[in-house]
């Protein structure tokens, strides 16, 4: 297990050990690197502020993350915070996702939205140079509840995208909506697929079922490559379902999606993409060639501050405090469930999911604003989102569904 929980000095003491290793700007010889420390004119660099603050520090300092650190070469002047960006994937990888220790590579990317356009430019290029197929052969096929990075995906790399239609009631992928998009793709002459299954989707935290996808595209004998998007779910579902089944162990999975700053509070900037070994090589650019190890990854330069950052977060509380986290929100879940039912209200929400997401005929427009929600769509809204995150507290909950008994108990 790479993921144990550290006591705050511990924490402190091995951050600023990495930023040790980095380059040192004011006492070394550096002088070809377009890079430095942040502007000490703008940005107060007070050691009174900064000594007990390795994340501060780690702003300040501003290591260059550049590229993907778990295969080849990386730069050298940032060596010391590259190796924990290491050891976050490791610990997602491998403590999170079930991964065999040297099986995976991965990095920190800008979101949610690049780790999946990474994973579907691997699976177009890998297509295009094992397969030898064409751009307009290759198609992406995901939920239509799936998160729109697809559609841009899609766009961005001149591929198709077929949407499966998902049930009203439990937001299940629809098998017959399966065959009828695989029959239209066959037709408009597509051959290799780019399947995305969910772990929570953005708008109801469902699902998706895996095996609906294998058993139509087996059926056919049509190749795929499977990415979980778990830019929401990722820190959570495998915490609140043990049983899971979208990961490293299963062999269908190539590659996950999952983001930091969403349910583990950290920094914009912090998601994750994690991939089984020999896939990164279908999106390195050889053309990096002022680049240590050259560049697998989408975004080029990227601060090594988010790495840091959600290390910190992971090891503060160790697997056992994460747990407790999100037994936590899971129970406030349950609570605020309980409450709509005996309002008679209908909604959705996965049971292992802190999504609940209401029917907009139960929520008047004004208090849907008052506190908050989320639409689907915010033209014709036909749902409404409440997210249970850390300060979605009961205390916070309360004076909503006071309001909702209101609404509901009017003639
Ligand atoms: C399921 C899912 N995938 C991808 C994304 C995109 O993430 P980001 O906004 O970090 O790019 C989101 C964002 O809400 C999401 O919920």
């Amino acid at each position: 297990m790479t993921w144990v929980k550290k006591e705050q000095f511990e924490i402190k003491e091995y951050v600023f050990n990495a930023l040790q290793k980095n380059t040192n700007y004011i006492k070394e010889d550096v002088l070809g690197v377009p890079a430095s420390y942040l502007d000490s004119r703008v940005f107060s660099q007070d050691d009174r502020i900064l000594e007990d603050a390795p994340f501060l520090s780690t702003l300040v300092q501003n290591p260059n993350h550049i590229g993907c650190h778990t295969i080849g070469n990386s730069e050298s002047f940032f060596k010391g915070t590259h190796e924990i960006e290491r050891e976050v994937i490791a610990i997602c990888a491998e403590d999170i996702l079930q991964a065999e220790v040297n099986s995976y590579d991965g990095y920190i990317a800008s979101g949610g939205t690049e780790a999946n356009i990474q994973a579907i430019w691997i699976y177009r290029n890998f297509y295009l140079q094992e397969k030898d197929a064409k751009h307009h052969e290759i198609a992406i096929i995901c939920s239509e509840d799936s998160h729109y990075s697809m559609d841009k995906a899609a766009n961005l790399l001149n591929i198709g995208l077929y949407k499966i239609k998902t049930d009203n009631a439990n937001l299940a992928l629809l098998e017959n909506s399966v065959e009828n998009e695989l029959d239209k793709a066959l037709l408009a002459g597509k051959k290799y697929f780019i399947v995305i299954v969910n772990m929570m989707t953005t708008m109801f935290g469902s699902v998706d079922d895996y095996k609906v996808y294998v058993t139509a595209l087996e059926k056919r004998d049509l190749p795929f490559k499977m990415h979980v998007d778990a830019a929401f779910g990722g820190f959570y579902y495998p915490f609140s379902n043990r049983e899971y089944q979208l990961n490293f162990a299963n062999k269908y999975i190539s590659s996950v999606t999952l983001d930091a700053h969403k349910m583990a509070q950290a920094p914009y900037g912090t998601g994750i993409f994690l991939a089984r070994k020999g896939l990164m090589n279908y999106s390195t650019t050889k053309e990096a060639s002022y680049v240590a190890g050259e560049d697998s990854t989408l975004i080029g330069s990227r601060s090594g501050a988010n790495a840091i950052s959600i290390w910190m977060i992971l090891s503060k509380y160790g697997p056992n405090g994460w747990m407790e986290k999100i037994f936590i929100l899971q129970k406030r879940t349950d609570w605020l469930c309980q409450q709509l039912d005996t309002l008679n209200v209908d909604y959705f929400r996965n049971s292992h999911s802190n999504i609940v997401t209401i029917k907009s005929r139960f929520i008047p427009e004004v208090l849907a604003e008052k506190f908050g929600l989320v639409p689907d769509n915010h033209q014709n809204p036909n749902w409404y989102k409440i997210v249970v995150m850390d300060h979605v507290e009961i205390e916070k909950l309360e004076p909503f569904l006071k309001e909702l008994k209101m609404f509901t108990e009017a003639p």
